[in-house]
């Protein structure tokens, strides 16, 4: 049996937690049993259906690929078994540490690297056949999805239209307009990072236009430059089509279906293909709202039925049964000066540390 020495386990930990998640937040408590590690999600799941789900499993599975790609650095093997009952909808995640069962990944190198960059202009070259037959290998570890890139002009010019069209609904509706802006962190300033939420000098927003993307924050501000200026199409156009127009390379990952562990495994594969480009020199922004808000059972967090049906339709035109569950443009981009924090590992510790291995 496997008994972690602390920094051992310090390092597992901070590994996994280094991980991205949608929202900077990483809903999940760890605890340490000798061999195994319990990652218990906090909050219920729907069983099925909705983005917000999706968005969940994604983010795990990304903390669960940072924590076996850690685990290998000492030897370890990381057998994962994902216990989601669908009569019980929280979720937990089991990964027993096997000794001398996996030779060092050296991704694990790059996991601190690895971070968002909201950079609107990205420099190229195009990624090579043998930078994209690496990045295939990366994700096919996880055959159940597939990485498809978006660079062929006309298909290009179709899935901007559903990206523009899924961000601007950000703006227009507002639900969605909630959940985006009280993510966002603006109690600590342009010049500060934080622990947890989105800092606001990490999002890449001009200096000059600050002040009012921080008053958009306010619902009838933003319904009133809605109404006076357009300000949602111009959101739209500088969240999306401009920074996606300018990259040199726009994928995404598909899925023939999304029940829990399909979309579990595309968040490990699409960790493992950032963690790849991170060593390829290249940067990474997420940009899945096209893709989530296109889910069936999405009306029920709100997603009006029209925005839904339009973009399914236009995705069903673009990949046919592929179901596209994350979208990310590619290219090379100096890191900004803040970038979102992390908590102490310990604080996702269910138990005190001094108990805990
Ligand atoms: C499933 C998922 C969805 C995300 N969606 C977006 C997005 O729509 N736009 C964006 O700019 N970043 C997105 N992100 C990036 C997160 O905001 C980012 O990972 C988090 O703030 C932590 O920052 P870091 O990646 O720099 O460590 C997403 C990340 C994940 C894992």
């Amino acid at each position: 049996m496997t008994q972690l020495d602390q920094e051992q386990r310090n390092f597992i930990l901070q590994s996994a937690i280094q991980a991205p998640s949608a929202d900077n937040h990483h809903r999940i408590r760890f605890q340490v049993d000798a061999d195994t590690i319990h990652i218990r999600y906090t909050e219920e799941l729907l069983p099925q259906g909705g983005y917000k789900r999706v968005l969940a499993l994604l983010s795990l599975g990304a903390v669960v690929e940072n924590l076996s790609i850690a685990a290998s650095r000492f030897g370890l093997g990381a057998q994962t078994t994902l216990l989601a009952d669908p009569i019980q909808p929280r979720l937990a995640i089991q990964i027993r540490l096997q000794p001398a069962q996996a030779a060092a990944d050296p991704l694990w190198q790059v996991i601190p690297l690895r971070h968002t960059n909201r950079q609107v202009r990205y420099r190229g070259p195009k990624l090579s056949a043998i930078e994209r037959s690496d990045l295939d290998s990366a994700v096919g570890a996880y055959p159940s999805s597939q990485l498809i890139w978006l660079d062929d002009p006309a298909q290009r010019k179709q899935v901007l239209r559903l990206m523009r069209r899924a961000e601007t609904a950000r703006y227009r509706n507002p639900i969605l307009h909630q959940e985006f802006f009280s993510a966002i962190r603006f109690d600590v300033g342009w010049h500060a990072s934080c622990t947890e939420g989105l800092p606001p000098g990490a999002l890449a927003v001009e200096p000059p236009l600050r002040p009012l993307f921080k008053l958009l924050r306010h619902w009838p501000v933003m319904r009133w430059a809605n109404l006076l200026f357009g300000a949602d199409h111009i959101m739209g156009l500088r969240v999306s089509d401009l920074p996606c127009r300018l990259a040199p390379n726009l994928g995404l990952l598909a899925v023939k279906n999304t029940d829990h562990p399909t979309v579990f495994d595309t968040g490990r594969a699409f960790q493992r293909l950032w963690l790849t480009l991170t060593n390829q020199g290249r940067v990474l922004q997420p940009m899945p709202a096209s893709a989530l808000y296109a889910l069936e059972g999405v009306q029920a967090e709100d997603i009006p039925i029209k925005l839904q049906q339009d973009l399914a339709q236009g995705w069903k035109s673009s990949l046919g049964a592929n179901i596209p569950l994350i979208l990310f443009r590619v290219g090379v981009a100096r890191p900004g000066k803040i970038m979102a924090g992390r908590p102490q590992p310990e604080f996702f510790l269910d138990m005190p540390p001094e108990h805990a291995h």
